[in-house]
């Protein structure tokens, strides 16, 4: 008899616990937005605990919208209840902790429209912003936020039976460390590395692979990031560096002029040198199957696979002008004096007719101009926001490369171990086996975040992977995302449809 009732208890127990991860399909709020005229009508489901033990719960936690319509038995863009995809923004910037999105809510500055959210439920995706933990607490270093994105992509398959949508259909987006998140999350799906963590939160038992994914400027590659961002400004010794510690990525972007002094260019000589070997070790391919090495001093195959997409993107400006606001709407070619103006504007392009030649990639460099001193991103004095991302419990803000750590200067300044430097880097999980199919990157000409290097390794990496690859360098776009919701959505419409 008391041994029926504790076996009861703890059946209870585990019952209670099991259905903590269950959708609650009648806690919601109605609401509607306003987009491009329309009014969407949409459930809000939020704030909803992805793990069954959060320690963070405050962002542990994803907020589902669902189009009204699905609980109608009606259809939009071709969607149904039982079809439609779901649309993953996650809201991370600058590996700072984050709250899970709301429609509206994270309009781009240049935009005055609906926002991607809003987009996605006017064109009858469901919606699923999750938030996660982040670098500036002792239980958010790295890896928490991948750890994080992966329980509410289980979160949604554990519950695909009880929702509107198709789980087996879910598209990633992020910009910048999101972006960069948004790229791990899909290249490391169902990864053994990640579920001992896993499973110490309590994430639902399911499978954590995605349908697709969308990055804008992703902030990757990590350890690798201050040799690619030394390849590509060496020689720019002027730098407008932000004058705030990365502390909080919404406030306004002040930037602070300086030069580099001796040391510094010198370290920039130094990490320049490191880039050709990382490239050279990679094996990379472009689209003809031509390896793309690098030269000792930085020329070289893979230097112009990064130019093409800059003289991609000079071309799209040359010969068909997206015009503002009018969907699907180009202007025509530009005339001879409109050419000559932006070759003036340009010149480190070389243009023949309607048409760029030649890039000169350190000119291009030098034009942008150099926005981080080296070391960019594992800072000698560990002031960085990755110095942080990199912490344990124990220390803020450690290392996380070899040459940083060598010459630190920090006393007793720690270094992250490989494991954790590895669950990071989206690179080491990319072949033919990973999941997505389907991958759409961007990286504006004017970003100085990062390397454009980054981009372009996760590009052919994925391409030679056997990937479908949309990557382009949106010309004179800064670091930023969400700027191009019609395209984005075309794409994620032809990845869903097959078209
Ligand atoms: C972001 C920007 C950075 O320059 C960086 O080093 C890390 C993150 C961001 O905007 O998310």
């Amino acid at each position: 008899m008391k041994k029926t009732a504790i076996l009861a208890a703890m059946s209870l127990a585990n019952l209670a616990q099991a259905h903590s991860l269950d959708f609650a399909a009648d806690k919601y709020t109605a609401k509607t937005a306003e987009v491009n005229g329309a009014t969407i009508a949409y459930r809000a489901y939020e704030g909803i605990p992805y793990v069954n033990k959060p320690v963070e719960p405050e962002y542990q936690q994803i907020n589902i919208y669902i189009p009204e319509a699905y609980y109608n038995g009606g259809s939009i863009n071709g969607y149904t209840a039982a079809t439609a995809p779901i649309f993953l923004p996650n809201p991370i910037g600058g590996y700072m902790p984050a709250k899970p999105g709301v429609p509206g809510e994270r309009k781009h500055p240049d935009q005055t429209g609906a926002d991607a959210m809003q987009t996605a439920l006017a064109k009858g995706y469901i919606v699923a912003s999750p938030g996660a933990r982040g670098r500036t607490s002792a239980t958010g270093k790295a890896p928490a936020a991948i750890i994080d994105l992966k329980a509410a992509v289980r979160y949604l398959r554990h519950n695909d039976a009880a929702m509107p949508g198709d789980a087996e259909k879910i598209i990633s987006n992020g910009t910048s460390a999101g972006g960069a998140l948004s790229v791990l999350l899909g290249a490391s799906g169902n990864h053994a590395d990640y579920a001992a963590a896993l499973q110490a939160l309590g994430a639902a038992d399911a499978r954590d692979d995605i349908y697709a994914v969308s990055a804008y400027c992703p902030i990757s590659i990590l350890e690798h990031a201050d040799a690619a961002y030394e390849w590509e400004f060496n020689g720019v010794h002027d730098y407008e560096k932000m004058d705030i510690t990365m502390l909080d990525y919404k406030i306004e972007r002040k930037l602070v002029k300086g030069t580099l002094d001796a040391a510094e260019q010198h370290i920039s000589d130094e990490l320049k040198t490191q880039f050709p070997a990382y490239i050279n070790s990679l094996g990379l391919k472009n689209a003809h199957g031509e390896p793309l090495t690098l030269n000792a001093d930085g020329s070289g195959s893979f230097r112009d696979y990064v130019a093409s997409y800059i003289a991609a993107a000079a071309n799209v400006e040359l010969n068909k002008k997206q015009i503002p606001g009018a969907l699907g709407a180009f202007a025509p070619a530009l005339n001879p004096e409109q050419v000559t103006a932006f070759a003036e504007e340009n010149p480190w392009l070389s243009i023949d007719g309607n048409h760029v030649k030649k890039v000169d990639f350190a000119a291009y460099a030098k034009a942008m101009g150099r926005q981080k001193t080296p070391l960019a991103f594992d800072s000698l004095d560990l002031s960085s926001g990755e110095n942080q991302l990199f912490g344990d419990a124990n220390q803020d803000t450690r290392h996380f490369t070899a040459y940083s750590a060598a010459n630190s200067a920090v006393k007793g300044a720690g270094k992250a171990d490989a494991a954790t430097v590895k669950m990071m880097n989206p690179l080491t999980y990319i072949n033919e086996k990973t999941a997505p199919q389907h991958w759409r990157i961007r990286v504006g000409t004017k970003d100085r975040d990062t390397s454009h290097a980054i981009a372009a390794i996760l590009a052919a990496k994925l391409q030679n992977s056997g990937k479908n690859v949309d990557m382009a360098m949106p010309w004179g776009v800064p670091h930023s995302g969400d700027y191009d919701l019609d395209e984005l959505f075309a794409w994620m419409d032809g990845v869903v449809k097959g078209k």
